[in-house]
């Protein structure tokens, strides 16, 4: 597969570039609890103003009680001098993207605010092309996403993939024919979109873990009591069969439960009803350790426990289980992230992916999202 890069565009000066970036990172209260994606999103923004072009960047924001982008711009904008549009579709709106200059950088506010963009209206997506030359995808995990500003934008203008965009799609393409032992360690609650991914790697890794939430309905069928541990919602359908007799296939074998006594290290079939699995217990970490052990290769998205509510102790031993290991390792996800940034250890990975759906998505899927389907086959070029 060979993407269409923007470093291969030679004609750029004075083009408007429209720059689908995610800059959807965790905001409180206004204040951004994360900035690893704004970080990693630099180097395109870096690259194209270097080239003497007029920039238009689009995201969207899912954080924060008003979804706007408006405290991710405030961050940029300490480093890159740039404009703000609340609603592009206004006539104020509408003239400061006709009016701008080369070398500008205008941040338009979250496109989501718009319908058309997740329902990926043509008319939508037409009337933002309508302000460019170019389209640039730099936000590879919002690729698995079938919106305007993913799928639509390439229909209707030359399109590239941006330095991020590259890098992932280069790393997370290992993760297709992985050196072994592979091991690959799924975690947290997303039964519908992880339940595949856990399926189709059972055929490609030596060793397929799972931890955190995931393991719930997995010992469910075994006839365990789950108390009032998260559980799939009924709707998700599950289908398990393929977890039995599956000798690759590795589960937790205690957890770390909320009782009346307070926190104790269960057995899986020892939880009572009205108790809690929070966390990943002693002997799982231990057998964790192991095949982190002999592995040369691992894969690690989601958290073993309630990473959310507070309870990381699991996690953040598995992380330090990898980072001590001499394995090459790649890890996403969002609580993942959050825990690559408590320990400052980015560098302690082969690679760190922004990506969270669009990982597994593109992990399932052998290789490829709707948005790289759409910059391949963009017929504009
Ligand atoms: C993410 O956070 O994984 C991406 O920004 C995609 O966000 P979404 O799940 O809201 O589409």
């Amino acid at each position: 597969m060979e993407l269409p890069k923007i470093q291969s565009v030679t004609d750029l000066v004075g083009k408007r570039v429209l720059l689908r970036l995610d800059l959807n990172v965790p905001i409180e209260n206004g204040v951004i609890k994360d900035d690893f994606r704004l970080k990693k999103s630099l180097a395109t923004l870096d690259f194209l103003r270097n080239k003497q072009v007029k920039v238009i960047i689009v995201s969207h924001s899912e954080s924060g009680l008003s979804h706007s982008l408006h405290p991710v711009f405030d961050y940029l904008s300490k480093s890159h001098l740039m404009r703000f549009i609340p609603d592009f579709t206004s006539s104020e709106g509408t003239q400061m993207l006709k009016d701008m200059q080369t070398d500008e950088v205008v941040m338009i506010e979250n496109i989501r605010q718009y319908h058309g963009e997740m329902e990926n209206d043509p008319a939508f997506a037409k009337s933002l092309a309508d302000f460019a030359d170019i389209y640039v995808n730099d936000a590879f995990s919002v690729s698995h996403r079938e919106h305007a500003t993913i799928v639509g934008l390439p229909k209707l203008l030359p399109s590239y993939c941006g330095l991020l965009f590259q890098k992932e799609v280069e790393e997370l393409s290992k993760v297709l024919t992985p050196p072994h032992p592979f091991l690959f360690i799924l975690g947290g609650a997303k039964f519908r979109t992880k339940m595949p991914v856990i399926k189709k790697y059972l055929d490609i890794a030596n060793f397929v873990f799972i931890g955190g939430a995931l393991a719930h309905p997995v010992w469910s069928s075994m006839g365990y009591e789950m108390g009032d541990s998260i559980m799939p919602d009924s709707d998700v359908g599950l289908d398990l069969e393929f977890t039995k007799n599956n000798e690759k296939l590795c589960l937790p074998v205690d957890a770390s439960v909320e009782t009346s006594d307070g926190l104790v290290s269960k057995n899986p079939n020892q939880i009572k009803p009205g108790e809690i699995i929070s966390d990943a217990g002693p002997l799982t970490l231990r057998k964790l350790a192991a095949l982190i052990k002999v592995s040369k290769f691992i894969v690690w998205n989601g958290p073993l426990g309630n990473y959310e509510k507070g309870f990381k102790a699991g996690t953040l031993e598995l992380a330090r289980l990898i980072m001590e290991s001499d394995a090459q390792s790649i890890i996403g996800g969002g609580d993942t992230l959050a825990v690559v940034d408590e320990l400052q250890a980015e560098d302690k990975f082969s690679f760190v992916s922004t990506g969270g759906g669009a990982l597994l998505d593109f992990l399932a899927q052998g290789g490829t999202l709707p948005g790289i389907e759409a910059l391949l086959a963009s017929p504009k070029r």
